[in-house]
């Protein structure tokens, strides 16, 4: 896998890319319905936040249901994970990131207004989460459903509200871009590979 250089380009001086087509449909789809099989054997748990030293649950911060997903947990999930470790290989040599090891999480957002606030994945200087991917899995999406994530890139200070449409990926740097996920009305569905540096 390569990044193309616009991606490069804007990875450097936005702070993320986006990418559609990342698996290709039938891929895409088989994807969506192995988390939407995790979503109905009832495994994923309401999501926490740190605030502090104290891990807590807030909906009023964050709304969804997340679970960690491992290589081997699916031959669907697998061919995303497998996919993830090639575009942080791809990153790593194109942008010079350096990336290690990563986790995979599934999150869904039940709809009702779920959401989650303004962050960071990571704050600089400590060694920790370097470059998140979102992948998204919400086929037959429309603006109703709500849910966009919305960016905060640091060089144009203007808001980006990206879609969660399936087969989309954002890319972005964990401890650069601030972003949300918008109230959602609908069940929402999305993978992120969070990458390491090499020293983590
Ligand atoms: C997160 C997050 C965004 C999204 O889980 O940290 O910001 O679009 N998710 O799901
Ligand atoms: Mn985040």
């Amino acid at each position: 896998m390569d990044l193309t250089d616009a991606e490069v380009e804007a990875l450097g001086t936005h702070g993320y890319f986006l990418r559609d087509g990342f698996l290709g449909e039938p891929r895409a789809l088989a994807v969506r319905d192995a988390a939407l099989a995790r979503v109905a054997a009832g495994v994923l748990r309401p999501a926490g936040i740190r605030r502090g030293a104290d891990h807590s649950l807030d909906t009023s911060v964050r709304g969804d249901h997340i679970e960690w997903v491992l290589p081997g947990s699916d031959a669907a999930l697998e061919t995303l994970w497998h996919h993830f470790r090639e575009l942080g290989d791809a990153v790593s040599s194109a942008a010079y990131l350096g990336l290690g090891r990563f986790d995979v999480q599934l999150a869904c957002y039940p709809g009702g207004g779920a959401h989650y606030a303004r962050h960071r994945d990571a704050f600089p200087g400590q060694s920790n989460r370097r470059l998140t991917a979102i992948w998204y899995a919400n086929a037959g999406w429309t603006p109703q459903d709500g849910g966009m994530l919305r960016l905060h890139p640091e060089d144009t200070g203007t808001p980006v509200d990206v879609a969660p449409v399936l087969d989309r990926l954002v890319v972005f740097l964990s401890e650069r871009l601030e972003h949300e996920v918008l109230p959602s009305h609908a069940t929402r569905l999305a993978l992120t590979a969070w990458f390491y540096g090499r020293g983590a």
